[in-house]
């Protein structure tokens, strides 16, 4: 069975698929991957000319999400991080995340703020918190066993005008 679970701010609708420029970007599951997916977000989405603070969530956004597959994904394996990030318009974002781990049973428990399965109390359960506040749509699909997807969409507040 594939789970899936869908958070949607209210003054972001669903962008259009207008693609301008995409990547695609595999990592093995290596802690050392967490600063470098985050460094290569921050160049792409750079094009757009986001603000500071836009720039700053998406990093961090992606940097949860990939965290997320290899700490918890891959716990007990190895395996590779696929992700893609697209820019669709002259201001929208969308960010996929996906690992062939583990999976998630329940990912409304798991989605929400505080909920954490690691045994150790390293973490504190608010990477899928920190992922829905800093982007406008955070949609989770999941099969225990064969992998987890994330999916975020940001819309920028200004338009880059070189895309329109
Ligand atoms: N890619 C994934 N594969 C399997 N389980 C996951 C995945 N992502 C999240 N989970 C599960 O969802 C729980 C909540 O994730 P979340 O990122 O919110 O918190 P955390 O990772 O436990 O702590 P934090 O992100 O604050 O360090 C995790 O503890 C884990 O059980
Ligand atoms: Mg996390």
């Amino acid at each position: 069975m594939t789970n899936t679970e869908t958070i949607e701010k209210k003054r972001s609708g669903r962008p259009p698929e207008n693609l301008r420029n995409e990547i695609r970007i595999e990592l093995p599951s290596s802690s050392v991957n967490e600063g470098i997916a985050r460094s290569v977000s921050s160049v792409f989405v750079s094009q757009l000319d986001p603000t500071f603070e836009e720039l700053s969530d998406i990093k961090c956004a992606v940097s949860e999400a990939v965290t997320n597959a290899i700490v918890h994904g891959y716990r007990d394996k190895r395996g590779i991080v696929y992700i893609t990030i697209k820019i669709l318009d002259e201001r929208t974002v969308r960010i996929e995340v996906r690992d062939k781990g583990c999976g998630i049973d329940d990912i409304k428990t798991a989605m929400q703020p505080l909920y954490t399965t690691d045994p150790e109390g390293e973490r504190s359960g608010m990477g899928f918190t920190v992922m829905e506040s800093f982007m406008d749509r955070l949609t989770v699909v999941s099969k225990p066993g064969s992998g987890t997807k994330v999916t975020m969409v940001k819309t920028l507040g200004n338009p880059k005008r070189a895309f329109k």
